[in-house]
């Protein structure tokens, strides 16, 4: 049986289309996904839609439109913007779909057989955006002098009879988690802000609603219906099948890495891993917060009419551009600020001349000298060698990145070994001897074994970062695979460690990445 791994997005509200910061999300879910399926794992991905709550109650009926019908329509838009991303999840969840209600009411109730459950006169603030509860001292004043959550969003006085979850009852076993697991929330900065939040009072949490219907109600208590974040978090079992535990899904359990943004980690590291220590449920192992996008410097938002439809981008610049750039441009864990000229600059310097350029170079001799099939392998010289050993060590660097998802690193890592084939190719300049040798007239002479060898060294070389760099494009890195003859079943990282085939043929070489006009 093979090793497992859990990983899911956030799920998306249903109150707009996808922008940029889904797309962001469930691109890094997927890419680590891949590579942990291509790492030999069988990896489980979640993702799908939020759809209760006031936030999304008053989007329909601000659109006029029946809640029902309007999260049929919006989840419909989520679930075509995975397809679109090339998106590998497992399973969407809809959560108000029957299995997760179902989930969620039995979470509800181990939370009561805890005796973790009371009633209490919910009075206090509430932001609708964030759907979050919020303590008057971490109200910050907007421009106009009026409260505002510390996200921005505004805020209403509530006063409501609820249900209250006993999160105060937890805050030593979440400490003490904290101490033994130093990176159950990455990156580190987050894990200390965690910490503090954690470390001063933290309050129980009020976990009914009782002034409007739209959601999951509350077992046995019909006028309430469960606090959104506690239901929509259920989710991650949904997805497994809960409460049936004896599934060979729910050994999925517990998911190895809830991928989510740096505005959500609260949810997330906090709440989150109290609910499931009530619930008797093992926690997570990791939360990662990845920041947050800006587009040309500002804020992203409706108001200002900035937010960056990913469907256009795709369109725009093709997938595996975007998802390379979104991934590239900026470490991640950071805030990071998007514009079509980085991404033209990414793509055409990265892409286009590093990856693309060197690709062609190599493929179009391999064609020209020896019809198209993968040249004999002769005697290595030292700068051969080199280079394999190069890209050959570079999967164990690659290995410790990913599993701390330092997806700009991986990147890096794997573009500074191209740099150096880049480098090689130049020196060896397989192209004079190629020139030498036709001058010959011999095809067995000295230089066109030469330059039979440095090719196939670069061929090899193309064919460990083409792997490597599969998770990240999927569909380019299986074109410049097929262009090298690599079959399907050598395209892991077991493969890897193998070496390309000699007298191999080359299938339909073309460029992968070409230019893209410059928009500066
Ligand atoms: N429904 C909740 C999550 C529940 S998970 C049990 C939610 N949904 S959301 O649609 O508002 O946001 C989903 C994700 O998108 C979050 O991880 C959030 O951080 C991310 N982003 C939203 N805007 C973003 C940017 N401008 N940039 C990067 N990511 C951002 O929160």
């Amino acid at each position: 049986m093979k090793d497992r791994f859990y990983i899911t997005t956030p799920i998306y509200y249903v109150n707009d289309k996808p922008h940029i910061g889904h797309a962001y999300t469930s691109i890094a879910s997927d890419v680590l996904a891949r590579y942990q399926r291509l790492r030999g794992f069988s990896c489980y991905l979640l993702t799908g839609t939020d759809e209760h709550g006031q936030k999304v109650a008053k989007s329909a009926a601000k659109a006029g439109e029946s809640t029902s019908s309007f999260t049929d329509r919006f989840a419909g838009n989520f679930l075509s913007m995975a397809e679109r991303l090339n998106i590998s999840h497992n399973d969407f969840v809809r959560t108000s779909e029957q299995r997760h209600k179902i989930c969620a009411q039995a979470f509800w109730r181990r939370l009561e057989e805890r005796g973790d459950l009371y009633d209490k006169l919910y009075k206090g603030w509430y932001a609708v955006r964030d759907e979050s509860y919020y303590d008057a001292s971490e109200l910050v004043e907007g421009a106009d002098g009026t409260r505002l959550a510390p996200s921005g969003a505004e805020v209403e006085w509530v006063e409501e009879p609820s249900i209250f979850f006993r999160l105060s009852k937890y805050r030593d076993a979440l400490l003490s988690h904290y101490d033994a697991h130093p990176d159950f929330v990455l990156p580190r900065t987050r894990m200390n802000e965690v910490r503090a939040f954690v470390e001063s009072d933290l309050w129980d949490l009020c976990v009914s609603r009782t002034a409007f219907s739209w959601g999951v109600s509350v077992p046995g208590r019909s006028n309430h219906v469960m606090y959104v974040w506690v239901e929509a978090l259920t989710n991650y079992l949904t997805g497994l099948g809960f409460p049936d535990e004896g599934t060979p899904l729910f050994d999925y359990w517990p998911a190895n890495l809830h991928m989510v943004g740096k505005d959500i980690v609260k949810f997330h590291a906090v709440y989150w891993p109290a609910l499931l220590l009530s619930a008797g449920l093992e926690l997570p192992r990791r939360i990662f917060a990845h920041g947050w996008w800006t587009n040309d410097g500002e804020k992203i938002s409706k108001s200002l009419g900035n937010v960056i439809d990913p469907l256009e981008l795709i369109a725009s610049y093709g997938l595996d551009r975007v998802r390379y750039f979104l991934l590239r441009e900026v470490p991640f864990g950071e805030d990071g600020n998007f514009s079509r000229s980085a991404i033209v600059r990414r793509s055409n310097e990265d892409l286009a001349n590093g990856l693309g350029n060197l690709c062609m170079r190599v493929l179009t001799l391999v064609e020209r000298g020896w019809n198209g099939k993968i040249p004999p392998r002769g005697e290595l010289h030292d700068e051969d060698i080199e280079l394999l050993e190069t890209f050959r060590q570079a999967e164990s660097l690659l290995q410790k990145r990913m599993d701390v998802c330092s997806f700009h690193l991986a990147l890096e890592g794997i573009f500074g070994c191209l740099a150096d084939a880049d480098r090689y190719i130049t020196r060896q300049a397989p192209w004079a001897l190629l020139k030498n040798a036709s001058g010959d007239g011999r095809d067995s002479s000295k230089d066109k074994v030469r330059a039979g060898t440095v090719l196939y060294v670069l061929c090899d070389c193309l064919r460990m970062a083409a792997i490597d760099l599969q998770s990240f494009m999927p569909a380019s890195m299986a074109k410049l695979l097929d262009m090298l003859g690599v079959g399907d079943e050598a395209r892991d990282f077991k493969s890897r460690a193998t070496q390309l085939q000699e007298g191999c043929r080359l299938v339909d070489v073309q460029a992968i990445f070409p230019r893209l006009e410059s928009q500066d």
